[in-house]
Formats: C-alpha cells, sequence, structure tokens
C-alpha cells in the first residue's frame, strides 16, 4: 500500500502542519523504524527519582530480568508512561536519557531512566514532580522512535545537536553513546536554557566533558544569563545561530546533525542548515509538543452508537498475530484507533495527537485521510505507514497491520 492511499486532511493550524510536514518530508532517513518488540505497557517498580532542577526529575525504573530484552533501546528512543490521575488515564511520552548500554552487560539494560520536566499547569509532569516516589509502581510502555543515528559507522564521525530545555534528554544518550561507541567519534552539543538554573543534567554533562575533553565540544546558551562569550548569551534566533554555525559547529563538518526543542527553534535550526547546503536526509529532529497550546486528553476508545441500516466503513487490524473487525458507522468519522480500541484495549497508542508514532500501524488495503502527522518519517509514508490516531477511513473496508 503506497502513500497515495493516505491523504491529508485541511483543517486549522495547517500552515504550520504543513511546514512540519515539509520538514519531515524533506528530511528522509533510510532504514526501518526500529521496532524490536511491538509497544506494549509493563509495571515497572521505581527504582531512584532524582532532582536535575528545580523543575525537573529523573526518574529510574527497575527492569526485572524478564523484560530487559524487550525493554533494550537505542539512545534517542522514548517510552510512553501511564497513569490514572482524577479517574481518567493520562499517557505521555518520554525521552529514554541515558546511554543506551549503560549497566547493561550484554542481556539488556537493568534500568532505564526518564528526565520529566514539570510543565507549569501540566497534568502529568506536575504529579510525576510531586506524588512519584521510589518503591511505585507505574505502567511503562516499551520504547519506540526513530530519532536516533542512521550512521552505519562511528570511527570518525562528528555529530552535532541543538537542544532546548527539556529537549536535551535524548541527546544525553545519544552523546554519551555516539563518544562512548568509537574512540575517534566527536559530538558537539549546543544546550540552551534561560539560565544556569534551568540547565538539566549540569554535572552529568561536565563529567562527560572530562571524560571526553577533546571529543566533546559543550555549549550552554543561556538567554536571561550573562555568560563571558558574548555568542552564548540571548536567546538563539537567526543571527545568533548564524554566528554559530559560523563560530561553534562547522556545518561541513558535521555527518549528523539531532534537533529538539520547541516547534519554532527546530525549525530556525532546520532552515539555516538548509541554507548552508546541509543534506536534510542528516538532520533529524523530535519535537515534544506541536506547540498548538492546550491538549485534550484523547478521547481513545469512545463510545460509538451504531444505528441500524447506518452505512459502515469496516476496518480489520492484526495485533500480536490475532485479527478482528469492527464497524465504524461513517457518520462517526472516528480514528482507525478510536475503532480498534473498542474492539481492543491494548491497541498502542500515547498522545493520540500525531506527535510521538506509537499508533503507527501498516495500511494493507484501502485508503484514510490523515488529520495530523508530526511523526511519521517520508520513507514510512512511502511504505504505507500510517498513524492509526490521526487515520480516518475513506473507503469501504480498510486493513491495518499494527505487528510490522
Ligand atoms: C516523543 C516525545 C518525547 C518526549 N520526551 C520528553 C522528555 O524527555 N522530557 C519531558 O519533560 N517531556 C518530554 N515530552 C513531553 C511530555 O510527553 C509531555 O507532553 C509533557 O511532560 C507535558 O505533559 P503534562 O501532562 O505535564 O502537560 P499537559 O497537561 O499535557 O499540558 C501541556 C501544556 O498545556 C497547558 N494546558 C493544559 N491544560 C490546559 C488548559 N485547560 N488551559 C490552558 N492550558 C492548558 C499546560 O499548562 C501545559 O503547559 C516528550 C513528548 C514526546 C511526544
Ligand atoms: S498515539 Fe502518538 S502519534 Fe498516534
Amino acid at each position: 500500500m503506497a502513500r497515495d492511499a493516505i491523504r491529508h486532511a485541511p483543517g486549522p493550524g495547517d500552515a504550520q502542519r504543513e511546514r512540519v510536514a515539509e520538514a519531515l518530508l524533506t528530511s528522509a532517513v533510510g532504514g526501518p523504524r526500529e521496532r524490536k518488540h511491538r509497544a506494549r505497557f509493563h509495571t515497572l517498580r521505581v527504582a531512584a527519582v532524582r532532582p536535575l532542577t528545580d523543575a525537573s526529575i529523573e526518574v529510574t525504573f527497575a527492569l526485572p530480568e524478564e523484560l530487559r530484552d524487550e525493554f533494550d533501546y537505542l539512545a534517542g528512543q522514548h517510552v510512553a508512561l501511564r497513569a490514572t490521575l482524577d479517574g481518567h488515564e493520562v499517557r505521555r511520552s518520554y525521552s529514554l536519557c541515558r546511554a543506551a548500554d549503560s549497566g547493561g552487560g550484554g542481556d539488556g539494560p537493568r534500568t532505564i531512566s526518564v528526565a520529566i520536566k514539570r510543565d507549569a499547569g501540566g497534568r502529568f509532569s506536575t504529579w510525576a514532580q510531586t506524588e512519584l516516589h521510589v518503591g511505585d509502581e507505574i505502567d511503562v510502555m516499551s520504547p519506540q522512535g526513530t530519532f536516533t543515528s542512521k550512521l552505519a559507522d562511528l570511527d570518525g564521525a562528528h555529530v552535532a545537536g541543538i537542544a532546548a530545555g527539556s529537549g536535551i534528554t535524548p541527546l544525553m544518550a545519544l552523546a554519551a553513546t555516539v563518544l562512548a561507541r568509537s574512540d575517534t567519534s566527536r559530538f558537539t552539543l549546543v544546550y540552551t536554557n534561560r539560565s544556569s538554573l534551568d540547565v538539566m543534567f549540569l554535572d552529568e554533562l561536565s563529567d562527560l566533558k572530562d571524560r571526553y575533553p577533546t571529543r566533546l565540544a559543550l555549549h550552554h546558551v543561556l538567554s536571561r544569563e550573562q555568560r563571558t562569550a558574548p555568542l552564548l548569551s540571548g536567546r538563539i534566533d537567526e543571527s545568533r545561530l548564524r554566528r554559530i554555525l559560523d563560530e561553534l559547529v562547522l556545518p561541513d563538518t558535521v555527518d549528523e546533525w539531532f534537533l529538539c526543542g520547541p516547534y519554532e527553534l527546530v525549525q530556525l535550526c532546520r532552515d539555516a542548515l538548509a541554507d548552508r547546503g546541509v543534506d536534510p536526509a542528516h538532520v533529524r529532529y523530535e519535537l515534544f509538543t506541536t506547540g498548538e497550546g492546550e491538549r485534550a486528553e484523547p478521547a481513545a476508545g469512545r463510545p460509538v452508537v451504531l444505528g441500524a441500516d447506518e452505512p459502515v466503513r469496516r476496518i480489520e487490524f492484526s495485533l500480536d498475530g490475532q485479527s478482528q473487525s469492527v464497524d465504524s458507522p461513517v457518520s462517526a468519522n472516528e480514528t482507525i484507533l478510536n475503532a480498534a480500541l473498542r474492539v481492543r484495549p491494548d491497541v498502542p497508542f500515547a498522545c493520540a495527537g500525531g506527535v510521538c508514532g506509537t499508533c503507527r500501524a501498516h495500511l494493507r488495503e484501502g485508503s484514510v485521510t490523515m488529520t495530523e502527522n508530526y511523526a511519521l518519517e517520508p520513507d514510512e509514508l512511502e511504505r504505507g505507514y500510517i498513524l492509526t490516531c490521526q487515520s480516518h477511513p475513506t473507503t469501504d473496508t480498510v486493513v491495518v497491520d499494527y505487528d510490522v
């Protein structure tokens, strides 16, 4: 099933979405999405909670032996956490912040860690900051995501990252991994925050610098604090970014770029890199939110009333090798995810907003309209993958497969 079976619906916020979509479309990355196991929740015990800043914590989960293989991950991937808050299920994605093989020993990691920054007024991050304690148990989904290095060989490679705020989390894992995997790799990290008090992983970054003094170049840019170098003091706008690319990280020397932060910064960097002639295939980025404001908690699995003689679309899906089908009234205009959840509550999803990619499935038959896509890369669209949380069937029957 190719991409012409997938249409994007026009709607509010399209200009921004098109920009993101265009950005994604021009950043084709070869290779399949790294999905070792299908996304599935497991209950894990909190082994440690450590404050990073006043507004952020690192949470470490212990992995029982039988789950180590399932939670084996690549630097840059993320997990979804699930909790019931005020009687409502809340799912949020968090990037894994440690090098993928730290504490391993060949049989998968013994722990995994995420870093959660409190979003003012945010439901899950505020709850985690105040209510999550050592010994608590919480549902954690197996690692997902393609914000990972596609370099076949790290020897002599120069990887660069630009992060803002909590966007450092996947870059911590990536920097530590790239530097550890080869004696000749280099990593340049530009990390921007408001002030030094907001810098997550300040000590770990400086430890990393001590460990790799010549191979890690670390530049903290503070927007509301004066640093000795004027270039590192102030917001990263177009002109400051231009100078950073002239003086601190020369695009010609970089093999792969990782951008993680607010939409505006990611887009600014992408534009600047394109202006410098950087091949978009070497630039990967991850958005934590679409920047479109308030999040409506997804109504995934909401009940749908099927009237007699009402026209329906038939949705057939396979998950864990089991095929099921569900009829969806045309008038309900529901997503494939919503319909599937009505008959199979363990269908994978996290954000239900087109951002995290957890609900990805392969469209085998029929066609869909996809409202948002901030997660799938161009090659995945080409190969017929869809975000089921955003896909509405446009043919009488659609067949999707969650297992590939
Ligand atoms: C792939 C991926 C990886 C991620 N990795 C990380 C990570 O490593 N670390 C990290 O900290 N985050 C990460 N995130 C973001 C994270 O998933 C959450 O989105 C974030 O923690 C906020 O969740 P929340 O429930 O606290 O906020 P939400 O409740 O979702 O609120 C988000 C924002 O909307 C505002 N808002 C909510 N309700 C209203 C309302 N009624 N009126 C007005 N405004 C409102 C809140 O004030 C807040 O600013 C990641 C996201 C993705 C998709
Ligand atoms: S559940 Fe996050 S993209 Fe669909």
